[in-house]
C-alpha cells in the first residue's frame, strides 16, 4: 500500500532526528517515494546528505533556494503528498503548525496539504508535560491531526517518562492506517483471532498447540489497512499488537469465548484465525504437579464451541488447518459452524501453516465453491481472504 506513493517525511530539531533515517529507509524499501522536508535545526542533528542518499530524491530545507523545484511551486510537496508525517516532531514545531505558521519546510508543507497528517512528538518529558506543548497537541489533535506518541522510557537527558519518538514500526502502521482510511473496509468493525488456546494443567504447566498468531496478527493488520477498526483476540501478547489494533489478550478457551463474544456485539465481521482447543484438562491442580513414580494420564474433557454462540448478521469466517482430508473437513467444518467463508490451510505443504512467514490457502464459500490461492505472504493471504469478505458486506 506504500508502493508508488508520495509520503512527504518532516523530520524537525530533535535528538530522535536520527530515527527518521531509519523510517525513510522502510518507506523507500516498501516502494514509497519519499519526500524529505528538513528544518534548519535538523540540519544540525541529522545531513540532508544522510536522508539524501537513503531516499535517493533531493531534500528540502530553503523554500526560497532557486535551485529546487519549491522555487517554482512552493506547495507542490503538499498537493502530491498521499500523506505527511513529521517524525520527530520538536515542541518549536507543533507550536508553530498549532498556530498555522509556515516559516519552513516543514511546516509550510502541513499547512498547505489535503493529505492526512501524522505528528510524531518527541522531546524531553518536561517539555511534552508543559501546559503550552499539551494545548498545542489537543489543538492539533482537535484539527484532525494523527498525534502518534510519544513513547515512554529512557530520554536523551537520562530522565524516564513520555518523550521518546515512538519505534519505526508504529509510525508505518499509522502511515498505512492514515492511507487506508477510506478503503472498502472502512466504517467495518472487524473481530480477529489469534494464537493457540492455552489450557493450564497446573500452574506451570499447559496444554496448546504450534499457532504463531501470524496469521491474526496480518489478518487485523490488512483490515485495519483497508479502512476497519479492529480488535484482535489473541493468545500472544508478546508480540507487538498493530498500531491501532485494539488488542483484548486471553490465554484459555473460556477467556476467549467471553472476550469474542464482548467483542462482536455490533461488529461486521469476525475471523477465526486462533487455533482454539477442542479439549483442556478435566482438572487443574492448584499446585505444580510433582513427579513421581507411577506413570500419570490425562482426564480431557470438550471445551465450548463459541462460534455457535455469535449470534447476528456478522460475517464469519473461519480457518480450517489439517493435515489430512483437507476439503472434506473444511466443508464440514464450514457447515457445522455456520460460517460463509473458510480458509483451509494444508498443514503438511512446504511453506504453510503455524510459524511460517507464508501461506498457502484455499477458501472455501457457502456454496462449496473453492479458489485456491497461491503460497503468499501472511499479509497477503490475509488480503486475498479480505477480498472475499468486502462483497459480503454489501449483501448482509
Ligand atoms: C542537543 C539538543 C537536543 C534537542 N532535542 C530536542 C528534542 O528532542 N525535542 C525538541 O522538541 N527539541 C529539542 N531541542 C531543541 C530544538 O532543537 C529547538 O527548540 C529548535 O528550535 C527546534 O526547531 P525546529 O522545530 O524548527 O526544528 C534540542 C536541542 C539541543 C541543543
Amino acid at each position: 500500500m506504500l508502493n508508488g506513493r508520495f509520503i512527504a517525511l518532516g523530520v524537525t530539531g530533535s535528538i530522535a532526528a536520527y530515527k527518521a533515517a531509519d523510517l525513510a529507509s522502510k518507506l523507500t524499501q516498501a516502494g514509497a517515494s519519499i519526500d524529505v522536508l528538513m528544518t534548519e535545526s535538523a540540519t544540525r542533528f541529522i545531513t540532508p546528505l544522510t536522508l539524501r542518499s537513503i531516499t535517493g530524491r533531493p531534500v528540502f530545507i530553503d523554500m526560497f533556494d532557486p535551485g529546487t523545484e519549491m522555487a517554482e511551486e512552493h506547495v507542490e510537496i503538499a498537493r502530491r503528498a498521499s500523506a505527511v508525517i513529521v517524525a520527530p516532531a520538536s515542541a518549536t514545531t507543533i507550536a508553530r503548525l498549532a498556530h498555522g505558521l509556515a516559516g519552513d519546510m516543514v511546516s509550510l508543507t502541513v499547512l498547505a496539504t489535503e493529505a492526512p497528517v501524522l505528528i510524531a512528538p518527541a522531546m524531553d518529558g518536561q517539555m511534552f508535560e508543559d501546559e503550552a506543548t499539551q494545548a498545542n497537541l489537543a489543538a492539533l489533535r482537535e484539527r484532525g491531526y494523527i498525534v502518534i506518541g510519544p513513547a515512554e522510557g529512557r530520554l536523551a537527558s537520562g530522565r524516564t517518562g513520555p518523550g521518546r519518538l515512538v519505534e519505526t514500526e508504529t509510525l508505518l502502521g499509522a502511515l498505512k492506517q492514515a492511507l487506508g482510511r477510506d478503503g472498502d473496509f472502512s466504517g467495518r468493525r472487524v473481530v480477529v483471532t489469534a494464537g493457540g488456546t492455552r489450557e493450564p494443567l497446573d500452574p506451570v504447566r499447559f496444554i496448546s498447540n504450534y499457532s504463531s498468531g501470524k496469521m491474526g496478527y496480518a489478518l487485523a493488520e490488512a483490515a485495519r489497512d483497508r479502512g476497519a477498526d479492529v480488535t484482535l483476540v489473541s493468545t500472544v501478547t508478546a508480540r507487538p499488537c498493530p498500531y491501532g489494533v485494539r488488542l483484548v489478550g486471553v490465554e484459555t478457551v473460556a477467556e476467549m469465548r467471553e472476550a469474542v463474544l464482548a467483542a462482536c456485539d455490533g461488529a461486521h465481521a469476525l475471523i477465526m484465525a486462533a487455533a482454539v482447543s477442542d479439549y483442556r484438562p478435566a482438572e487443574r491442580a492448584g499446585r505444580k504437579v510433582k513427579k513421581g513414580p507411577q506413570e500419570k494420564s490425562l482426564a480431557l474433557e470438550k471445551t465450548d464451541d463459541f462460534l455457535l454462540e455469535v449470534k447476528g448478521s456478522i460475517i464469519k469466517v473461519g480457518f480450517a488447518a489439517e493435515t489430512d482430508n483437507l476439503l472434506e473437513n473444511a466443508r464440514a467444518k464450514l457447515k457445522a459452524k455456520g460460517l460463509h467463508l473458510i480458509a483451509a490451510n494444508d498443514l503438511t505443504a512446504p511453506g504453510s501453516g503455524f510459524g511460517t512467514e507464508t501461506n498457502q490457502i484455499s477458501i472455501i464459500d457457502a456454496a462449496g465453491e473453492v479458489e485456491e490461492v497461491p503460497l503468499l505472504s501472511k499479509y497477503d493471504a490475509a488480503n486475498r481472504l479480505l477480498d472475499r469478505v468486502a462483497p459480503l458486506f454489501e449483501k448482509g
